[in-house]
């Protein structure tokens, strides 16, 4: 049966792991000259065993520089059944070599979930990826 005592002790727990916070940074560089303009689709993700990946956000961008940094401080992700979160993200992009879409699939890393965790990914894009937009993030 649930006490009270247990049910303040979960409580205390739950919000000590979303009280932590994680930084996440992302560099994305585009490199190649011949490409000056070009597109991409972000999704950035928590990869879950139990339940399935989990979208954390997205964002969707035009540009002519041959670099997009995103910066997403003091994200609240939630609590995903371990000690660390394991993070990645995928770009359908048109930095390629004839202006179509590739979906480019960032390594995965993880940061502990206790304590305020900071991750940052900088990654080279140009014609990298399978041909085509990316799928769902679960399929
Ligand atoms: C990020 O990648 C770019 C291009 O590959 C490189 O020039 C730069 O030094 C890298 N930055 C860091 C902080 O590793």
């Amino acid at each position: 049966m649930l006490s009270y005592r247990n049910l303040l002790a979960l409580g205390v727990l739950v919000y000590c792991i979303q009280a932590n916070p994680t930084n996440i940074k992302i560099d994305i560089h585009c490199d190649e000259p011949s490409v000056t303009n070009w597109c991409a689709y972000m999704e950035l993700y928590e990869e879950d065993f139990w339940t399935g990946n989990e979208e954390i956000t997205t964002a969707f961008w035009c540009t002519t520089e041959h670099q997009k940094s995103l910066d997403y401080p003091k994200m609240q992700l939630s609590w995903d059944y371990s000690l660390t979160y394991e993070i990645g993200y995928q770009l359908s992009h048109t930095c390629t070599k004839d202006g179509k879409h590739k979906c480019m699939k960032s390594e995965i890393q993880s940061v502990l979930e206790y304590g305020e965790g900071s991750l940052s990914f900088n990654n080279t894009i140009y014609d990298i990826g399978y041909d085509g937009k990316c799928k769902d993030i679960n399929a």
